[in-house]
């Protein structure tokens, strides 16, 4: 399961064929300036088989997003995340150096949004980042969310931890 099409972008689940695209989207120095570091080929190979542990525990992960014709344009999706020693569903996004500026992650974003309100049907969305990340806050800005705490837990001292709650379906 995925979410569907937007008006410019297809999801689909990562496999091992994505690991030239992955390693060096995952791999750019400027992309991952908020990251404790740019992921190697082998941790970009590991990124694909925690993905595909997420599909096979969850039917959910983060998938490849691209155009929809067919063009790499980066991952976004939702997977579990500590924050502050409690479980939350995180939406994710990186997009291509090439790509970004164009709406393309907040259309993605998004996309996850609705998958996990009515989809997943989960009380609560989150996005972890770096407190110095402002494209990245934008981004969950833009989606509707806004600033709920700060988390000490992650790999860097404090992670801001933005957020938005659903309406509960009755
Ligand atoms: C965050 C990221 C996915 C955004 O991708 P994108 O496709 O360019 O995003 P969008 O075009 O949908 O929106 C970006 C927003 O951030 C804003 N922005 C971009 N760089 C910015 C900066 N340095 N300071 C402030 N705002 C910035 C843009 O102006 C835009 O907001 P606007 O529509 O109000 O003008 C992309 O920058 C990225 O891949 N970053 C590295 C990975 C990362 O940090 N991911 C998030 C991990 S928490």
């Amino acid at each position: 399961m995925t979410p569907d099409d937007t008006e410019r972008l297809h999801f689909r689940q990562m496999t091992i064929d994505d690991l030239d695209d992955l390693a060096e989207l995952l791999g750019d120095p400027a992309l991952m300036t908020f990251y404790p570091a740019p992921k190697t080929r082998d941790q970009a190979r590991a990124w694909i088989e925690w993905n595909q542990r997420n599909y096979a525990e969850h039917g959910y992960g983060l998938w490849i997003i691209e155009t929809l014709t067919g063009e790499f344009v980066g991952d976004c999706g939702l997977t579990w995340q500590q924050v502050n020693g409690r479980l939350e569903l995180e939406v994710g996004y990186h997009v291509r150096a090439t790509h970004q500026g164009r709406g393309l992650a907040t259309e993605a974003a998004l996309a996850c949004r609705d998958f996990a309100r009515d989809t997943l049907q989960v009380p609560q969305l989150v996005a972890i980042l770096h407190p110095d990340n402002e494209a990245s806050r934008r981004v969950a800005q833009k989606i509707g969310m806004r600033f709920l705490e700060n988390d000490l837990g992650g790999t860097i001292p404090v992670r801001s931890v933005l957020g938005m709650h659903f309406p509960v379906s009755l």
